[in-house]
């Protein structure tokens, strides 16, 4: 690239780039002379402005990062030489409950996390254009891919198509998102350059094209007026999308060439985009650990720029699936061969999840400047759609208590039907004789929920499981990052200060939980752990992250 940006904090931080300070910044480059047009694609390459782009652009979710930190990790993909910054919009954060939104406002144990409009405004103080990807659908390895799980009250509701009852939570939900995201927009002097509708259509298993027109539709008609894309990978060809209305990127995470040269096909004058290029990849819980070496990465990341094209690395920095948070993955059509992604969301990205600089991060800002495995021993959560069957010889004045957890909706494929608990697919039989007229309690585990527990007890190893343990940890001084290694535990949740920080379970990978600096205070620090099967008698800290690998 030939511009070398530069603002206060790079001199701070990079004293390498001092020669280039004479540079300006993005913003001085783009818009010095007032702004007239926002990005276009109605030629073989970008423009903004009427000056040519190329799009360098990194994604990083605000809702997978402590806020405090979000200056941090803006700055640092900054200084690799982005230009953008990309991020998802997760509808089931912002409207926790039918009608009740929470944009860093609402109240909910995710607040702190969801204000969007600072998130965008800080990356344009970061010297950063924005793309949003709003969804409603988002997949993102997060709970049932954004959709809030009280849409499912609705019988029968199909998301992602064009169901009249589905559309009018979009429009509401919609209509407040985008009333939020309009001044941002790039021809309003904010950094959105870019909007993309829905996500994947194109491997969607139903296709109702009707439902992207009405996206688009509602979008522009809430004063949306930046460039609209779709992204698909490059063999489903325009299956996903309205050619006329949309430009298409492309998604995948190898051979650049293949997928650019068949985007190509499809669009002849157009420009050239990877919205998802994969530097790395999530897990599942018992898989291994998933890497993508750094040459792979350096071949990769040089065939795009080299293509030339513009791209979007997803993720440039993961991230952390809190709480309950991470979705799943099921077989193609239906819920089978069900696997839960893990709380750490590290991606293997060039920042890792607590933010530190890896090896592919050093390559990315090189390169810019120049130009399931088989799943074996975890039986214990593929009960889905089966009954359950137990036997006892003494049936006298007995009560059964059974704890079923969702350990995640599924993001993507025939996902429609995303019920948990006890349902009519789940029976449950005691010698042959069916139980029914259960008393069920949601256990949500609220912050407030959490705070009000009493009646603790001292520790005893005998004590059974399912329950929750409670330990002290006591800061001196500046709380920093840790990392709490659960690998004596078997399997649970850890709540830090009433938090749900996120789930271990000792078939790993993931065998440590990042535990942000922020969420901890000088002082007192109260631990609750949520233990399902065997509690150890001490919880231990690590200063890295441990994976295992099997
Ligand atoms: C913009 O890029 C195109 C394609 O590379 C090139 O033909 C054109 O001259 C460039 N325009 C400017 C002003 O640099
Ligand atoms: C990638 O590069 C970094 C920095 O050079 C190095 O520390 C790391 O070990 C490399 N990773 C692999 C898998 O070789
Ligand atoms: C559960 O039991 C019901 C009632 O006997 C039966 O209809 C259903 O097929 C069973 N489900 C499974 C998955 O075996």
């Amino acid at each position: 690239m030939a511009l070398v940006h530069l603002s206060v904090w790079i001199q701070v931080l990079l004293t390498a780039l001092a020669a280039s300070a004479d540079l300006p910044t993005l913003y001085e480059y783009y818009t010095a002379d007032g702004i007239s047009s926002g990005l276009s694609a109605d030629q073989p390459y970008f423009i903004l402005n009427g000056k040519n782009i190329t799009i360098y652009s990194g994604t990083m979710h605000y809702f997978r990062i402590p806020p405090q930190y979000w200056r941090d990790r803006l700055r640092k993909l900054r200084a690799a030489g982005l230009n953008t910054v990309e991020t998802y919009v997760p509808w089931n954060l912002h409207e926790p409950e039918d009608g009740l939104f929470d944009f860093g406002d609402g109240g909910s144990d995710m607040q702190q996390f969801l204000d969007i409009q600072q998130y965008i405004k800080m990356a344009q103080e970061e010297d950063l254009f924005v793309i949003v990807r709003s969804g409603p659908y988002i997949c993102a390895e997060w709970e049932w891919g954004g959709f809030p799980s009280w849409l499912l009250r609705t019988d029968g509701i199909k998301v992602r198509t064009s169901d009249p009852t589905f559309m009018t939570y979009v429009r509401r939900y919609f209509d407040k998102l985008l009333s939020l995201l309009i001044e941002l927009q790039f021809t309003n002097g904010g950094p959105i350059i870019a909007m993309q509708v829905e996500n994947e259509y194109g491997y969607s298993p139903e296709i109702d094209l009707d439902y992207i027109q009405q996206l688009y539709d509602l979008i522009r008609g809430n004063g949306i007026v930046e460039l609209l894309v779709t992204s698909d990978g490059a063999r489903s060809g325009t299956t996903g999308t309205l050619p006329e209305l949309l430009l298409q990127t492309v998604n995948f995470g190898s051979d650049p060439a293949g997928s650019f040269d068949t985007l190509k096909e499809m669009q002849p004058d157009r420009p050239l985009m990877a919205m998802e290029y994969w530097p790395g990849w999530f897990d599942h819980w018992s898989e291994s650990h998933h890497t993508v070496s750094n040459d792979t990465f350096r071949e990769i990341y040089e065939g795009i720029l080299s293509y030339p094209a513009s791209v979007n690395m997803y993720m440039f920095h993961g991230g952390t699936n809190w709480g309950f948070w991470n979705g799943a993955s099921i077989g193609s059509g239906d819920n089978s061969q069900f696997q839960p992604v893990t709380s750490s969301y590290d991606y293997d990205a060039p920042l890792s999840e607590a933010g530190d600089y890896t090896g592919k991060y050093y390559i990315a800002k090189e390169l810019i400047k120049h130009s399931s495995d088989d799943l074996d021993g975890f039986g214990y959560w593929r009960q889905e759609n089966s009954n359950i069957t137990l036997t006892s010889e003494d049936l006298s004045d007995a009560t059964l208590d059974i704890v079923i957890e969702n350990w995640g909706r599924a993001n993507g494929g025939h996902f429609y039907a995303q019920y948990k608990g006890l349902t009519e697919d789940n029976e449950v039989y005691l010698n042959d004789q069916k139980l029914s007229s259960w008393t069920i309690y949601p256990l949500e585990f609220k912050k407030s929920w959490i705070a009000a527990l009493t009646g603790w007890k001292s520790f005893d190893d005998s004590q059974t499981a399912p329950a929750l343990y409670r330990g002290t940890l006591t800061v001196e001084g500046d709380p920093k990052d840790t990392f709490i290694d659960m690998q004596e535990w078997m399997k649970g949740v850890v709540f830090v200060n009433g938090f749900a920080l996120g789930k271990y379970a000792d078939i790993g990978p993931q065998q440590t939980l990042y535990l942000p600096g922020p969420f901890l205070q000088e002082g007192e620090n109260e631990i609750v752990i949520f233990e399902e099967f065997g509690a150890a008698a001490q919880i231990k800290f690590s200063q890295d992250h441990i994976f295992t690998t099997h």
